[in-house]
């Protein structure tokens, strides 16, 4: 693992690009400063305990502190950046302990004991990027979250310094070592909650440290693309679990699904064709390329999956251009990450603002800008038994491809997903979660 004062190093460096590039989008919305806020704590309705705290994903980027309810980042171009940290005196919990470590010499830091006291720190018409607050209209700020400059920043975010590089690889390790973990678990007998427990203590995580509810589905469950039930029970028999779970360094996440197969299962064939499709579109992670290539390039590649496994009876030409691809493929192939597991500006058309949607047919897809250096996406492809869908593709025609008889015998299994997060870089895709599983050893 990179060592703290690695990343302490990168950091600083990380925050001059930072600077540089909000320079530039303040110029480009006609702003002198900005004010960024990490947000404050919700509450329950009707109810005095607290939700988990996520700070402003804009927050973090600056600063890389998770617990900053109320603390505010103000940069003025040419001046070190202003970090104004909450920090209340209280007794019924423990306050955010001071930021410490190498990073935070890359700002002017000033603890307030409210953050009303803020005010008295924001520049004359500053632009505010953060979600408003109560009683934000009274600190005058020039703009809140203006989209010329909003655009830009979350432009900026889609490709990494060295610094989040190095956040990101360090997440993958963290998430690879948890992965192994938990297939123990499952391997062991454990159900869907205790698989969860062994992976969370793997990461040394708490529930709201995950980048997401983790989704570890046993048999069936894994035909719900987002499943977090968390099963207690032991089912009777335990044929597939589908984890996909994710892990972060200093906020930034790395975003895997690995399918385990009981021994012996004829759904483990299919599992292995997935995994080797997976890692070809993974090899298309290329500056230059248009995300949507790899998301066509999956549809292809799942149709001659779903032909080799004797799934349809079509070609797979036909699979793709009926649409019969989509009742088993039915979401995109992937998507940024980065501080957010879906990192924002995925449909952006330019740097400054614009919507590049996905295509009509494909509307779960969430990334359709073309990759630069840099850039970090999942590549996720998966195959799945979803009777929702499998019952509309026998209402609209679909299903006369469909090998039904095939259906009902893998339909058990749930289904299958593998997703790895890869860097594109000019001399090629580096795949963060196959290195890290690659450092576990065996
Ligand atoms: N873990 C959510 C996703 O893969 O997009
Ligand atoms: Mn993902
Ligand atoms: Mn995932």
């Amino acid at each position: 693992m990179a060592a703290p004062e690695t990343l302490d190093a990168l950091f600083l460096a990380h925050a001059a690009v930072l600077a540089a590039t909000t320079e530039r989008a303040l110029a480009a919305a006609g702003a002198d400063a900005v004010v960024i806020g990490a947000g404050f704590q919700r509450y329950r309705f009707l109810d005095d305990q607290p939700d988990p705290f996520v700070a402003n994903p804009h927050f973090r980027a600056w600063a890389p502190i998770l617990n900053a309810p109320g603390s505010f980042v103000v940069y003025v171009p040419g001046r070190r950046p202003l970090l104004l940290f909450h920090q209340p005196e209280d007794y019924w919990h423990k306050p955010p302990a001071s930021p410490h470590g190498g990073w935070v010499e890359a700002f002017d830091l000033r603890v307030i004991r409210n953050p009303a006291e803020a005010r008295a720190h924001v520049p004359a018409g500053a632009a505010y990027v953060g979600e408003p607050f109560s009683g934000c209209e009274e600190w005058r700020f020039g703009a809140v979250n203006p989209p010329a400059l909003v655009d830009r920043l979350h432009w900026a975010r889609g490709t990494k310094t060295p610094y989040e590089l190095a956040c990101l690889r360090q997440a993958a390790r963290l998430g690879a070592r948890a992965h192994r973990a938990a297939a123990g678990a499952f391997l062991a007998g454990a159900s869907e909650y205790e698989i969860h427990l062994a992976y969370l203590e793997a990461t040394g995580h708490c529930e709201a440290e995950l980048p997401y509810p983790n989704i570890i589905a046993l048999n069936e469950g894994a035909a719900v693309l987002h499943y977090t039930d968390l099963s207690r029970d032991q089912p009777a028999v335990r044929r597939s679990l589908l984890i996909d779970a994710g892990a972060q360094c200093r906020s930034y996440a790395c975003d895997i699904t690995r399918t385990h197969v009981a021994a012996g299962s004829p759904f483990a064939d299919l599992v292995a064709g997935l995994d080797a499709a997976e890692q070809r579109l993974c090899a298309m992670v290329r500056p230059g390329r248009p995300y949507p290539e790899i998301h066509f390039e999956a549809h292809r590649l799942v149709a001659a999956l779903l032909v080799e496994h004797g799934l349809v009876t079509c070609s797979a030409d036909a699979a793709v251009e009926t649409g019969v691809t989509r009742v088993f493929f039915p979401h995109g192939v992937g998507h940024l990450l980065g501080l957010q597991v879906h990192d924002v500006g995925g449909h952006q058309a330019a740097e400054d603002g614009g919507r590049a949607p996905p295509p009509a047919d494909h509307p779960f897809l969430r990334l359709t800008r073309r990759l630069e250096p840099g850039m970090v996406v999942t590549i996720e492809p998966g195959i799945y038994f979803i009777d929702l869908l499998l019952d509309q593709a026998r209402a609209d025609g679909r299903g006369r491809h469909i090998d039904w008889d095939t259906v009902a015998d893998l339909a058990p299994y749930g289904g299958v997903r593998i997703e790895d997060d890869v860097v594109a870089l000019p001399d090629g895709p580096d795949n963060l979660t196959r290195a890290a599983f690659a450092g576990l050893g065996s």
